[in-house]
């Protein structure tokens, strides 16, 4: 291993263990309440937009709840909106006027957020938008994404793109510097020609670097959705980052680097459709399917973080946190299947997933059957099976028909019957198996 893969390597160990996080996006957008990108959907101006900024005042904002209810869930991180792609600052930079401080509310919420999670163990870490679309001297007219990307009376205006990056790299070192210890950084997104050192993305990662060494950085100051960038590589560019993040997927085969070895990843995902506070998405995912999905990530080696989106009073929406209760109900007796495990040394079984941690074999169980549950390819390799969430016994099964099969192992959940159903928990059984 390279020097720069096990820098990375030692910089990511703890996020691997960790597995899963919370993702937060909040601003402005939450009075609307027609998702994050509502200004660049509906081409919203600066002035039309305004009206939110006078308004914000989440009255019931407690980051201290926000805070219980992911570490309940079993999110051992969180990564916050610090501004998002309409500029709003959520702290106290002393480059702009447009942040939380300045509105009704007039707080530094980065600097609430930061001390509510650490208090309660978690690790903390900032999103930060590389485009800005209140800022005058990022491109407007022409632009891919701008609000007023068609707007003619900008056609002919100018703007100091090298200002905005004074600007850019000015707010990270600020949220790099006043807010202690950061765990991670997440920059979003390059698009286009929009990347790499357009960013002067060198200098800004070796600013982060110097001021935080510990820091962790996603790979979108050089990859994009449609590329991860040279983090595949042996050979990664200073910004390359040490995670990769696909967004809204869970990648078939996890992801390798070119000599096929398994890299630092997070899958991004929404617990409804939409990252930021959207009033009329009620379409939720059901905890079951969080579960499974926080397994499948394991699985493959990757990390889940999962959004919730407050609303403008500053609360999670009611559905997202029922979801995540049923979530801290199942992590609660089955976490020791997820931190600090990864892909197993068998292969994907047909009825769920394994997941592992050196001799500790979990079995994911989604589907039931009529059969005795068969662990293919491990006859005489399994020293005990134990149900995870009560440390119950599980017998191996020598049943009649199963003999034709002496190559795997086979068990019955209720052994006196010879049953496998129903399942002990629809949602994802797990059985720890003790490999010798
Ligand atoms: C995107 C979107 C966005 C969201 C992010 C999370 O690239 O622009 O709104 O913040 O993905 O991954």
């Amino acid at each position: 291993m390279n020097q720069k893969i096990a820098d990375r390597t030692r910089r990511t160990e703890w996020f691997l263990d960790a597995r899963f996080g919370m993702f937060i996006h909040w601003g402005l957008y939450a009075i609307p309440a027609r998702g994050e990108w509502v200004r660049s959907y509906e081409r919203i101006s600066v002035e039309d937009y305004e009206q939110y900024f006078r308004e914000f005042d989440p009255v019931s904002f407690d980051p201290r709840a926000w805070a219980k209810t992911a570490k309940a869930a079993g999110m051992k991180y969180a990564v916050l909106t610090a501004k998002h792609h309409d500029g709003f600052c959520l702290f106290d930079s002393a480059f702009t006027d447009y942040k939380s401080t300045n509105t009704p509310y007039g707080k530094d919420i980065v600097k609430e957020y930061v001390e509510a999670f650490r208090a309660e163990g978690l690790k903390v870490g900032l999103y930060y938008s590389l485009l800005d679309w209140h800022h005058p001297d990022y491109p407007h007219y022409g632009d891919m994404h701008h609000p007023m990307r068609e707007n003619e009376a900008f056609k002919e205006a100018t703007h100091d793109f090298d200002r905005y990056l004074e600007y850019m790299h000015g707010q990270v070192r600020e949220l790099l510097t006043n807010y202690g210890k950061i765990d991670i950084m997440w920059f979003d997104f390059s698009y286009g020609d929009m990347s790499c050192e357009k960013w002067k993305a060198t200098e800004l990662v070796n600013m982060a670097r110097e001021l935080q060494p510990h820091l962790i950085i996603d790979n979108r100051l050089e990859g994009s959705g449609e590329k991860s960038g040279t983090i595949k590589t042996q050979d990664p560019s200073v910004y390359a980052g040490d995670f990769a993040c696909p967004e809204q997927m869970i990648p078939p085969a996890g992801i390798t680097d070119d000599l096929g070895n398994s890299i630092p990843w997070e899958a991004c995902i929404t617990l409804n459709d939409i990252w930021g506070y959207d009033a009329h998405d009620h379409h939720y995912k059901s905890s079951r399917m969080v579960i499974r999905n926080l397994v499948e990530c394991v699985s493959k080696n990757g990390n889940l973080i999962l959004n919730v989106g407050p609303d403008a009073k500053g609360r999670f929406p009611r559905e997202a946190v029922a979801v995540l209760e049923g979530v801290a109900d199942w992590i609660r007796d089955n976490g020791e299947s997820i931190y600090g495990c990864g892909i197993a040394e068998y292969p994907k079984p047909e009825w769920g997933r394994f997941t592992q941690k050196g001799n500790k074999l979990y079995a994911h169980i989604f589907e039931e059957s009529i059969n005795a549950i068969c662990l293919p390819g491990m006859a005489g390799n399994v020293d005990r099976l134990r149900l995870l969430k009560d440390g119950s016994e599980i017998q191996l099964t020598e049943y009649w028909n199963v003999k034709e099969y002496p190559e795997d192992a086979f068990f019955f959940f209720n052994n006196k019957r010879c049953l496998s159903f129903p399942l002990p928990d629809d949602r994802d059984t797990v059985v720890e198996i003790t490999l010798k």
